[in-house]
This record gives C-alpha cells, sequence and structure tokens, in this order.
C-alpha cells in the first residue's frame, strides 16, 4: 500500500500517481550535478531510455532536458527542420494544432492533415499527402491526450519509408510512451519524444526524446544554425554522451532530483518484460470501455484499433456538461479531466488509466474509479430528471 498522504485518486491523462519509491528519489540529499553519485545516475538513465524504447542502436541518442513535453516540440521544430521547409502533421486532435504552431513558430510550413474528431488519417490519405509534396518531416501524435485516438506509428513509419524516405517520422509520445508500444529500431523511427509525467509515472518536469541517426544527421548538417539555444540538438548531445560514458558534463544545470525520481521509474519499468506492461494497460483500458459501453456511453473513438489504451475519452449523456458530473467524481474521491479538444470540450470527459494506478493491483485504482463513474452518472442524471 502506499505511504503518501490521503489523497483523491488522480485519474486524469497526466501527470499520474506515483509510486512511493519514485516519489521518495526526489527527496535525494543535495549533491553537485558534476559529481561521480549524480554522474552515474544520469548515464544509467540515459541507457534506461534507450531500453524503454527497446533501441539498442548505439548510433541513436537520447536526450533528456529539465522542460516539459512542449519543450520537446521546440528541439523538433528548432533542430530538425529549417525555415520554409514544409512539415505534414498528422492531426488527431488539439495537440497536432500545437505541434503545428510550434513547427510555424520557427519558420517550417506545417500542412496538417485532419481527420473527423475521433478519427485518424488514413494511410491511403497520408500516401497520397506525402506524394503531392517533399516534407522534411512528418509528425505523429501516437495518442490524442484530447480525443484518446491511438495512431499506427508502426504502419505510418513503413508507409514514409516506401513513399518518402527522406522524411523524418517524429513521434508525439507524450501519452503513450510507457503503455503503448513503441519499438524505436525494429519501426524505423527517427524521434520519439515524450515527458517525464504520463505513463512514465515520473513528476512533471523532464523533457525525454529519442533520436535516430537519421535525425542527429538531420541536425549536425543543417544549412543554418539551430534555431533556439537551450533546445539546440547539438548543444545536448555531446552532454548526453558525456554522462552516459559516466564523465561530467555542463551545458545547463539539469533538474538533479528528478532525474533520480526518472532513473527509479525507469528502473522499475525496464525490470520486467514490456509486453507484461502493455497488457497490462490494454486490460485496464478494456475493463473501462466495458464499463463505459455498460453505461450506454460513446467514446470520442468509436473504433477499436483507433483507442488509447492509457486513457478514454467518454461522451457525456445529452444534458450533462463535466461541471455536473467531476464533482460527484471528486466527492467519491476520484479525479477525471474534463474535455479538452475546443470544437466539443463540454460534451465529454477523460479518464486516465496508466502507471502504478493499472500494474499496481493494490491500489484497486481503475476498478474504484469504474464504480465511482457508475454512481456518479446516475446521480448526475438523477439530479437533472434524465
Ligand atoms: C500528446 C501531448 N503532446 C504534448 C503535450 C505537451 O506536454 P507538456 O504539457 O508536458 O508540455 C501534451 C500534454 O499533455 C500531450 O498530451
Amino acid at each position: 500500500m502506499s505511504t503518501q498522504a490521503p489523497h483523491p485518486t488522480l485519474l486524469i491523462p497526466g501527470p499520474i500517481e506515483f509510486d512511493d519509491a519514485v516519489l521518495n528519489s526526489m527527496g535525494h540529499y543535495a549533491e553537485s550535478h558534476t559529481a561521480p553519485g549524480f554522474v552515474k545516475t544520469f548515464g544509467e538513465t540515459l541507457t534506461l531510455v534507450r531500453k524503454l524504447f527497446q533501441s539498442s542502436n548505439p548510433a541513436a541518442q537520447p536526450f533528456v532536458v529539465s522542460g516539459s513535453g512542449t519543450l520537446g516540440w521546440d528541439m523538433v521544430a528548432s533542430n530538425l527542420i529549417e525555415r520554409g521547409e514544409n512539415a505534414l502533421v498528422l492531426h488527431t486532435g488539439y495537440f497536432a494544432d500545437s505541434f503545428a504552431a510550434c513547427l510555424e513558430t520557427y519558420g517550417a510550413n506545417a500542412t496538417q492533415l485532419k481527420a473527423p474528431i475521433g478519427d485518424r488519417p488514413s494511410l491511403e490519405q497520408i500516401e497520397q499527402a506525402l506524394k503531392e509534396k517533399t516534407y522534411k518531416l512528418l509528425t505523429i501524435t501516437h495518442v490524442d491526450t484530447s480525443t484518446g485516438v491511438l495512431s499506427d506509428v508502426k504502419g505510418v513509419t513503413e508507409l514514409v519509408r516506401r513513399v518518402s524516405p527522406e522524411t523524418l517520422v517524429v513521434v508525439d509520445g507524450v501519452c503513450s510512451v510507457g503503455c503503448e508500444e513503441i519499438a524505436f529500431d525494429a519501426w524505423d523511427i527517427d524521434v520519439v519524444l515524450t515527458a517525464s509525467q504520463k505513463a512514465i509515472g515520473c513528476p512533471p518536469g523532464l523533457s525525454i526524446v529519442m533520436t535516430s541517426p537519421r535525425a542527429v544527421d538531420r541536425f549536425r548538417n543543417r544549412k543554418t544554425p539551430p534555431a533556439s539555444y537551450y533546445a539546440s540538438m547539438a548543444n545536448w548531445m555531446p552532454v548526453m554522451q558525456n554522462y552516459e560514458n559516466f564523465k561530467p558534463s555542463y551545458f545547463a544545470t539539469p533538474s538533479t532530483q528528478l532525474v533520480h525520481a526518472l532513473h527509479t521509474t525507469l528502473t522499475q519499468i525496464t525490470s520486467r518484460p514490456l509486453s507484461e506492461r502493455f497488457a497490462a494497460h490494454t486490460q485496464a483500458s478494456d475493463s473501462v470501455k466495458a464499463a463505459v459501453a455498460e453505461l450506454g456511453l460513446s467514446q470520442l473513438a468509436p473504433k477499436p484499433e483507433n483507442q488509447a489504451h492509457g486513457m478514454t475519452a467518454i461522451y457525456l449523456p445529452e444534458g450533462l456538461l463535466p461541471t455536473d458530473v467531476l464533482p460527484l467524481l471528486l466527492k467519491r474521491g476520484v479525479i477525471f479531466a474534463a474535455g479538452l479538444h475546443k470544437e466539443i470540450a463540454t460534451k465529454y470527459i477523460r479518464f486516465g488509466h496508466m502507471g502504478v494506478s493499472v500494474t499496481d493491483p493494490n491500489r484497486n485504482h481503475i476498478n474504484s474509479a469504474i464504480a465511482s463513474l457508475k454512481e456518479a452518472f446516475s446521480e448526475a442524471k438523477q439530479a437533472k430528471g434524465l
């Protein structure tokens, strides 16, 4: 059982609940970021990031930098594409709009390929788009946290390699890494960017980016200097390589306590087969989705192959708003999130089922949240005379 102070269970699609050992690692005493103890922890953490991505290619390069998931977008937009070049952004919700806005901030031309809400662009549509223009990179939101739509990273990457092999495949894995399968080398992905606070189970504050040799070549061979200083991959790469070789290094001060927490959670995650972790998330997701169907409700993502395994976006019955249901859930000790997609934000709620809430059955978070969801809906409907 957790020894944390009693609190409502946080089941939003990130940040998520913490394992005690992960949280306790944040209480590490002060140490220099260049002292041998920390250098070892950081170096091992980078190697654990490779394991998390199932990558054994020594020429692939992980980055762990203080910042949130958004910093990963800036790293991509300021290093891997230049002013006036084209990016194809596959749109499955809110986060594609923001990634496109970030790419445009640095001068790229972002073309969005949009699917109706709850769906994803088809492989045929993507193939057609790739044949119409030359794109320096393509972005996929693996799980769009605003809609709960899962994208087919493996299928899209295969397609890009066949139709436009020089286009970098960039995956926003902020809401997928740690709960959805990602085989970085085997699928031949170029970038996965993620953050510490979702299925990885660490407090917010670290941006984690994995890059392929193709992506490394891209930023090394830019015609113009990187468009950012702090987010420059060329500035961070030697630092990451030194730490992984257990040599102290400095470009900007790392978040030492957060790196300890990341080390702890990645050690836990990689100490068991990743397939077991993905299967546990699929099983939890299946129970949530079955309960949603039993309540007569529908998901934003109606097709099973489009449905994320770490979260569920649930349409509210006609006549109910998130503000009618969320307080009733809180009264029962569980926090869900309101809608986020701007066109339908008041029509749905989001249930995050990731990390320790899924992998530690002693916590009973998912079954008890499902029970609370059923009660809260019935109370809300009764209150509204529905
Ligand atoms: C899919 C996705 N991408 C990017 C982000 C941005 O990450 P952050 O809020 O950590 O900056 C989020 C945040 O929830 C997200 O869900």
